[in-house]
């Protein structure tokens, strides 16, 4: 019997090989051709990460982009976005369907909004025939992340969701190192996340049956779960670099410190992939966030491989059994990337993750421009969101789930 989830299954593999081979280090053509046309986009959501990372690295980094349009329900934060944009052609809405009425010439929406509602926008932003670029993770539901890729694919429009550690020069040389067999064959991944609390000031949800506001990310019907919303971001990498679907996972969690919400503030996650890879990752989110507060090694049957960081500086480290470490620099861009990176007038970009947010957004343009293929796609979305779901099920229930098991 064909099951729902195989087609998914080798959705999964091709995007993982693809993200293997066919993504190089210097897959990203130069889109800054001033001859070329401008593209419009508009922003739905102008809360912190839209203004610590999208528009200001759109604005200061993306001459052929122009924000012609940002929505948010919040007046005050709808100010703010505006403001760091600083184009004053950029017209603002409450209401974000007004925005995609009023603009149907827009060639990408972004969606920054909490998770709950990354289905519902951009949904309605697919189906208006935008492009679109979804903040992790593609929805809080795997039905919901399946509607998603539907309407992407209906409608022949660019689905990318914004795990930035896809884009990360980082990442993409322990994945060359790794199939090139640097550690022998991949057997163990150890992760984890052990990060601060979430941002205090992030939206109030008023409950409607209760009238009550709470931040969004204390409940599971707006964060969808505290792994979808943080550690998704190590799982999908795992992923990646494991390069097969999980096949089991068991999980453990539940709330240590935050003992008043709903999400939990702590897990410990066991994943067996189809290959036979093991996965050991823990997530905390009371511990204080130290500058190691996000780990990940892997363990191949002839040595393994791990990151450092020094003086501003990434490396790669491999070791062999028996011999001594070595450690590979990788640039935080790509040499092509140069003039853009040393033109920066944003201190954002000299950040491992300001640097793959840029690029993040420079593959996006691609695709866009060229109807290209999404690297971090639909697929990649929805499978680290079914590997996030999967673990906060079965810590909820206390069994193990398997990765065909409906959810
Ligand atoms: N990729 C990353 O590293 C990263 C980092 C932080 C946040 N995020 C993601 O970005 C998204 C937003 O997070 P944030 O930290 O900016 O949260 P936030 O609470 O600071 O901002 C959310 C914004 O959405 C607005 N909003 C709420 N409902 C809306 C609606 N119906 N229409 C329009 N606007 C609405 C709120 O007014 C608020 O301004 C989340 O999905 C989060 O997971 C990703």
């Amino acid at each position: 019997m064909t099951s729902r989830f195989s087609s998914e299954r080798r959705d999964f593999l091709r995007q993982s090989l693809t993200g293997l081979s066919g993504l190089s280090l210097a897959a990203f053509p130069d889109l800054g051709r001033p001859e070329s046309r401008k593209f419009k986009y508009g922003v739905v959501g102008t809360g912190f990460r839209s203004r610590l990372a999208h528009l200001p690295i759109l604005r200061d980094h993306f001459p052929q982009i122009e924000v012609v349009a940002m929505a948010d329900v919040t007046p005050a934060n709808l100010a703010q976005g505006l403001k760091i944009y600083g184009n004053q052609n950029t017209r603002g809405y409450t209401d974000y369907r007004e925005l995609l009425a009023k603009h149907p010439d827009l060639d990408a929406v972004l969606v920054v909004v909490p998770n709950y509602l990354h289905a519902e926008v951009g949904i309605a932003a697919l189906e208006s025939g935008k492009n679109v670029l979804t903040e992790k993770p593609i929805a809080t539901s795997v039905a919901d992340g399946q509607r998603m890729i539907a309407t992407a694919a209906e409608h022949g429009r660019a689905l990318q969701v914004g795990f930035q550690s896809r884009y990360a020069t980082l990442y993409h040389k322990a994945a060359e190192l790794i199939q090139q067999g640097a550690i022998g064959k991949l057997e163990m991944v150890f992760g984890c996340l052990f990060r601060g609390d979430w941002n205090p000031r992030s939206w109030q949800y008023t409950d409607p049956a209760t009238g009550k506001s709470t931040n969004w990310r204390f409940l599971t019907r707006t964060e969808g779960s505290a792994l979808l919303e943080d550690g998704i971001h190590e799982l999908d990498v795992i992923n990646w670099l494991v390069g097969v679907a999980p096949r089991r996972i068991q999980a453990q969690g539940g709330n240590s410190v935050w003992l008043d919400r709903e999400t939990i503030d702590n897990a410990g996650v066991l994943v067996e992939y189809a290959n036979g890879v093991r996965l050991n990752f823990g997530f905390s989110i009371f511990t204080p966030g130290t500058d190691d507060h996000s780990l990940l090694r892997f363990y191949g049957c002839e040595g393994e491989l791990s990151f450092a960081e020094d003086g501003g500086k990434q490396y790669v480290v491999t070791q062999r059994f028996r011999s001594k470490a070595e450690r590979i620099e990788v640039p935080h861009l790509l040499p092509e990337e140069e003039p853009v990176w040393k033109a920066a007038t944003s201190e954002r970009l000299a950040s491992e993750s300001g640097a793959s947010t840029y690029r993040l957004h420079q593959a996006f343009l691609n695709s866009v421009s060229t109807n290209s293929p999404v690297f971090a796609d639909g697929h990649v979305g929805l499978e680290a969101a079914r590997l996030s779901l999967a673990a906060e099920h079965s810590l909820r229930t206390g069994n193990p789930v398997s990765w065909e098991e409906p959810l």
